[in-house]
């Protein structure tokens, strides 16, 4: 026996010497070099990162594709028929919107029509805010919870933001008026999908041709996609003007996106340009005063 055999009684002490060495770890009987673990798993996720890219990219495209197909003599962007919405439906909305004369009967209208599902899981509709005869018309994206309790706009956190945008620039919602692309709360907050949007199309056309306004603002990517027919991300079509034109409207209108001000909340370094886009619309206003 040496000297460290001497000292050695347990098994658990032979352990706790190769602890001390530093041996912490089982050796198998090959070599191997941790290095190429460590690619490989790197890889992967570079792999796993390239697959999800591209497929938020095909579902982007896709949604782009369906909004920049703007047929002649109107600004629908999205094909219903696409999108499993039935004729019926669409034939019904187009009806029902075009006989309304002013908003409250636009509001019955909507009231009495059952061609978009989202009626079915939402608690009320959520028709509009602001004045009828506003200079300005804002469209969001869609009801949240708080919106869906209430029948109201814009009354949640992001609410609260947009009307500190707005205030910003001296308005409020008795200088504008306030809606959304769809007029129910999609269930779970999703985004509404293209069939939803596009059955609503034709009370929203309807609202703005009732108002009349000299600016439309389109607030986020579903908004900005389904009325401005444009593809691309707000941050690309943001601070940019537009004109939007119903056959039913006696001249266009200038209408631009603004960044939703839940993602503004999400992401507050985009304020600063968002704060720019609201003097813009603040200086187009004053040309039509
Ligand atoms: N987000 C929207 O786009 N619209 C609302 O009404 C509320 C939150």
């Amino acid at each position: 026996m040496n000297a460290f055999e001497d000292n050695i009684s347990h098994p658990a002490d032979v352990l706790a010497w190769y602890l001390a060495a530093g041996v912490d770890e089982a050796v198998g009987e090959e070599p191997l070099n941790r290095y190429d673990l460590i690619k490989e798993a790197q890889a992967k996720r570079d792999a796993q990162a390239q697959a999800m890219l591209k497929e938020a990219q095909t579902q982007h495209d896709e949604q782009t594709t369906k909004a920049a197909a703007k047929p002649a003599g109107g600004p629908i962007p999205v094909r219903p028929a696409d999108v499993g919405i039935g004729d019926e439906a669409l034939k019904s909305a187009v009806e029902l919107a075009s006989e309304a004369k002013n908003l409250d009967e636009l509001r019955e209208a909507l009231e009495g029509f059952d061609g978009c599902s989202l009626k079915k899981t939402a608690m009320n509709l959520v028709f509009g805010d602001g004045n009828p005869e506003a200079k300005v018309v804002l469209i969001g994206e869609a009801p949240g919870a708080d919106e869906d309790r209430q029948g109201l706009p814009f009354v949640g956190a992001s609410g609260q933001l947009l009307d500190k945008m707005l205030g910003s620039i001296g308005l409020d919602r008795s200088s504008v008026f306030i809606s959304n692309t769809v007029f129910w709360r999609p269930p779970g907050n999703r985004t509404p999908n293209s069939g939803e949007i596009a059955v609503c199309l034709p009370f929203v056309e309807r609202m703005i041709e009732l108002i009349d306004p000299a600016i439309l603002i389109t607030v986020g990517g579903p908004a900005t996609h389904s009325l401005l027919a444009q593809k691309g991300s707000v941050s690309r079509l943001r601070g940019r003007w537009f004109s939007f034109e119903t056959p039913k409207m006696s001249h266009p209108i200038d209408a631009t996106a603004i960044y939703h001000p839940a993602y503004l909340l999400r992401t507050p370094a985009q304020k600063r340009q968002a704060w720019g886009d609201l003097l813009g619309i603040k200086a187009k206003l004053a040309e039509h005063t």
